[in-house]
């Protein structure tokens, strides 16, 4: 029994609460801290002096001494299929969905290349200290089959499905309302809630689902009703004109999602950029949640997201890559590049809110709060040993960073996936900086 307990040794940082509304009550910090798992679960969590005594008979301990441990990060809005085109030049969002995404996407009809993808996609994932992600798939079922088949090898906490797209869109990626439902069902009832996996019913976006389609998700959601919904919500103005034609009984974009039955808890919107006090205040009424992506919102240039609006009227929000329009798989960066957007609008924004959106507010937004996001005791134990000494001039810029805030900020703006020196998952390392991978991809 005890041999399954360990103490792992180092400065320990996490969130109770969304900082910019709990303030630095919400900010929990162990300087020399340490975490007790016990069967990869957290059992307690203190300073380590005390942690020592309290579980003398501990007799695993690791240390990380003067490392910074954090949370697995948690990215809300991701396309597998899109990590080989990542960095496609010169188009906004309509056009650049034609001109790159559609094409790639055709080739995950193969379960052998989707498998192949999927390996190297959750390498990556756990190369930049994600372990908790949802995930976009394609129209192919065998694209959630291979991803889920990889996950579930890692241990992962992974949300997926498979697109489902039956108009506005190539005809060899298009499904129908039937085909649509009765292969989400099947992916349903073959992966949701096996070990930790689950499933999110896909409508592409608003402009490539039918209103049959749609009602079809509806009834998906109805017969599963912990099964997740993602979509894209008003990312990109022509996109939002578009909408309006397509959906002119509605009162504006999120409004044909809600007259479709879709917007309800466990539902995320990636984007959300244009949206008015009423979707605002509909969004926060239903518990659906927002997936904020500013790589992909720059990227494409979509706009700069209200981070501030959803404050105010309590919008549950996390934070995407949505590679690959998003321009990286690390969550620091995307906190970076969320930090400059709020900049361009005027606003604050700390290290401490951009971590709480990459792991409490992730784990919030999929309604997974309790389970992961933080080391409240009987949490999940995934979490991310970050190294301040990745190259030499972060280690020096480091040097001068007196307060934790000061500290975590540098990392934040100027880190990637080489600060993640080790990704830990129910409590084992499976990814170390400096190793061969555990799940090398040729
Ligand atoms: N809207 C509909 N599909 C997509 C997609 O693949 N990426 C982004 N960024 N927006 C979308
Ligand atoms: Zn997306």
């Amino acid at each position: 029994e005890h041999a399954k307990r360990k103490i792992i040794c180092a400065d320990i940082l996490d969130f109770l609460d969304d900082p910019s509304i709990a303030g630095d009550d919400a900010v929990r910090y162990f300087e020399q801290g340490a975490l007790v798992i016990d069967q990869g679960k957290v059992l307690d969590l203190g300073a380590e002096k005390d942690i020592v005594a309290k579980y003398a008979d501990i007799t695993e301990v690791v240390r990380h001494d003067g490392k910074l441990l954090v949370p697995g990060l948690i990215d809300t809005h991701i396309h597998l299929p899109q990590t080989e085109m990542i960095g496609s030049h010169g188009e906004q969002l309509l056009t650049w969905l034609t001109e790159y995404a559609f094409p790639t996407e055709k080739k995950f009809a193969d379960h052998a290349y989707a498998a192949d993808i999927s390996k190297r996609f959750l390498d990556e994932l756990l190369r930049n200290g994600t372990t908790t992600a949802m995930v976009f798939g394609t129209v192919h079922p065998e694209s959630v089959d291979a991803f889920f088949t990889e996950a579930q090898q890692r241990r992962m906490r992974m949300i997926a499905g498979k697109v489902l797209m039956d108009r506005n869109c190539p005809e060899d990626l298009a499904d129908t309302p039937e085909l649509g439902y009765s292969q989400s069902k099947a992916l349903i009832e073959k992966w949701h809630n096996v070990d930790r996996l689950a499933y999110a019913v896909t409508p592409r976006f608003a402009p490539t689902s039918s209103h049959e389609q749609l009602a079809a998700c509806k009834q998906l959601l109805d017969e599963y009703p912990d099964v997740y919904m993602q979509s894209h919500l008003s990312e990109n103005i022509e996109e939002c004109e578009w909408v309006d034609k397509l959906f002119p009984a509605s009162d504006d974009y999120l409004g044909a999602y809600e007259d479709a039955g879709l917007v309800r808890k466990r539902a995320v919107f990636a984007h959300g950029i244009h949206l008015s006090e009423r979707e605002l205040i509909s969004l926060a009424k239903h518990q659906a949640a927002l997936s904020h992506c500013p790589t992909s919102n720059l990227f494409l240039g979509s706009g700069l997201f209200n981070l501030k609006a959803c404050e105010k009227h309590k919008v549950t929000v996390g934070m995407g890559t949505d590679v690959g329009a998003g321009t990286s798989f690390s969550l620091l960066q995307t906190g970076s590049e969320a930090y400059k957007i709020q900049q361009l609008q005027g606003e604050n924004f700390t290290a401490f809110k951009g971590l709480y959106l990459a792991t409490l507010g992730g784990a919030r937004a999929l309604d997974l709060e309790g389970s992961i996001g933080n080391f409240t005791p009987g949490c999940e134990a995934d979490f991310v040993i970050l190294d301040h000494h990745a190259t030499p001039f972060l280690s020096f810029r480091l040097q001068h960073a007196k307060t934790l805030h000061e500290r975590l900020f540098a990392i934040m703006m100027l880190g990637d996936d080489r600060c993640i020196e080790h990704t830990y998952v129910l409590g084992d390392c499976i990814y170390q900086r400096d190793a061969q991978p555990q799940f090398a991809s040729s």
